[in-house]
């Protein structure tokens, strides 16, 4: 077996981990305190204690990341396809070396349970590498027949250096599903990351900069308007690709379309879950647990936040969800026992209080309040949310159309299926949908009728590297963690003719 390379700082404390990457960026290969020396403070959404300084990146830092990035994307660039795969590969396996820090890392920054969110986004972000890595030689044009003197075909060149924007909610995945295709193609990257969660990032670049060449893959922490902007509107950056909120998605498109480059945009949501009524009622709950991501707190662009039921089985549906919401323990998010952790910041905690607030105030609307909020001292300043079902809510209700990215999810009755489908998609957006039904016509019909960009039926998995994801209408433009993404956002396809008559 060949021996890992020496990753600094290994074997130390969350804690300590972030006062290795205080203050910090990286950029060409190297940790660095950057020129402008700004920095702001980052929070244990499970306390409000402040975990440490993140480097606060302005114009200036900027200019010399993206500067750092054009220049290694010279040698990258022609580096062939294959060993680029493989270094990307070599990032996965050493990856999955640091899967438990990367978790814990995660968890104290995000609030995230380290059992049931953590430990997962740190698998599936290796995974990603992995995938992607082991697809480096599809980068493949194509033939036109001419004439026996001619040659025409079409090769796939990489765009040049990609401005990442990633947000807190599973930063490492977002940022995997960014970079992984981005490198493979033969891009370097500049990565901004939120200002809630720098430092999960930070340290996974590190220990992929072990490897790396210098200046493939920077990582920059600030906020939007100053740092994400200026990335954005940099002239050296040819391609940008942000997850996020529509609102900010909309500036990103605006700021790029002044340089006429393309962009991917992966924003919000406000998915639909349709259940029949012959569907396994214990399973379809099941996957209303798992379609609304309650032990992320509801923190997810695909969450299920408008269940529809069928009236049959409506009540039966409604025991079951709460007893199982019940069932969950919210507490201290780095204990294993923890299924629940707290939201990420006080702004979000207000807005999802707000919303429940709304609901409530609804004539005909009951609030079914869930699990218990945790009774240690130690988290009393937490941002910590009980789960919310809603009944008597109608789907035009703002609490049903605007994503409130908590753990808020409304129960509505139904009895028509093509009624059904015409609420599921009175919404402005169209990420993800789920149906849960055996009767193989009702399926058929669904699945081409939902608006949106991802369609389940009978069950609920997140991302899978190989499978295009990406939204319609207002979640965005263009796909992500696919071949077919790779290339479509990640390369530009030139054509070239030869005549040698
Ligand atoms: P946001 O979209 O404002 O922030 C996401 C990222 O964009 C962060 O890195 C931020 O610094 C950056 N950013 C903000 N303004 C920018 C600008 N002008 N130029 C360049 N970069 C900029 O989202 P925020 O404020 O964290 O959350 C607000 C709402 O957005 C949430 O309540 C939720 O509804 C939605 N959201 C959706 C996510 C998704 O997965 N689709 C993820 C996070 C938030
Ligand atoms: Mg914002």
């Amino acid at each position: 077996m060949s021996s890992s390379p020496i990753v600094p700082g290994s074997n130390l404390t969350p804690l300590a981990l972030v006062k290795h990457l205080e203050n910090k960026v990286l950029v060409g290969g190297q940790l660095i305190i950057p020129a402008s020396k700004k920095t702001f403070p980052v929070h244990n959404p499970a306390t409000m204690e402040v975990i440490g300084q993140a480097a606060h990146a302005q114009k200036e830092d900027v200019d010399s990341a993206v500067e750092v990035a054009r220049k290694a994307q010279r040698e990258w660039r022609h580096m062939d396809a294959s060993s680029r795969g493989r270094l990307i590969t070599q990032c996965a396996e050493l990856l999955d070396q640091y899967q438990d820090e990367l978790a814990r890392l995660i968890t104290l920054e995000t609030g995230k349970a380290l059992r049931t969110e953590s430990q997962v986004e740190a698998k599936v972000f290796a995974n990603t590498f992995r995938f992607y890595g082991g697809i480096a030689l599809e980068m493949k044009g194509e033939t036109i027949p001419f004439s026996d003197s001619m040659l025409s075909i079409t090769i796939r060149e990489p765009l040049g250096v990609v401005g990442a924007i990633i947000p807190w909610n599973v930063p490492l995945l977002l940022m995997s599903l960014k970079v992984a295709p981005a490198l493979v193609a033969g891009n370097t990257v500049v990565v901004k990351s939120a200002e809630e969660a720098p430092f999960a990032v930070l340290r996974a670049a590190e220990i992929m900069n072990t490897i790396l060449p210098p200046g493939v893959l920077n990582i920059l922490s600030g906020d939007g308007p100053i740092t994400g902007e200026a990335l954005v509107k940099h002239p050296s950056i040819s391609k940008v690709t942000f997850t996020g909120s529509v609102e900010t998605g909309k500036l990103i498109y605006k700021n790029s379309s002044e340089k006429l480059i393309p962009v991917t945009l992966e924003l919000g949501g406000k998915s639909p879950m349709i259940v029949c009524e012959d569907v396994d009622v214990e399973k379809a709950i099941k996957g209303a647990m798992a379609s609304m991501r309650f032990t992320r707190q509801g923190q997810s662009c695909t969450a299920a936040s408008r269940i529809f039921v069928h009236e049959l089985i409506f009540d039966h549906f409604l025991e079951g969800l709460k007893a199982k919401l019940n069932e969950l323990k919210m507490g201290d998010p780095m204990d294993p026992t923890t299924d629940i952790g707290a939201v990420i910041s006080p702004e979000q905690h207000l807005k999802i209080l707000n919303y429940i607030e709304m609901g409530k105030k609804e004539p005909g609307a009951t609030a079914h309040i869930c699990s218990d909020l945790p009774k240690d001292s130690k988290l009393s300043k937490g941002l910590f949310v009980q789960p919310v079902i809603f009944t008597g809510l109608p789907n035009s209700h703002q609490v049903n159309q605007e994503e409130i990215f908590g753990p808020v999810t409304a129960l509505i009755p139904w009895r028509d299926f093509d009624q059904v489908i015409e609420q599921a998609n009175d919404s402005t957006y169209g990420l993800a949908a789920t149906l849960w039904t055996n009767n193989l016509t009702r399926a058929l019909k669904g699945v081409h009728q939902l608006e949106a960009g991802f369609v389940q039926v009978n069950q609920n998995i997140v991302v899978q590297p190989g499978l295009s994801y990406g939204g319609v209408k207002s979640s965005g433009l263009g796909k992500e963690a696919s071949l077919e993404s790779m290339l479509e956002h990640f390369t530009h396809k030139k054509t070239i003719i030869f005549n040698m008559d």
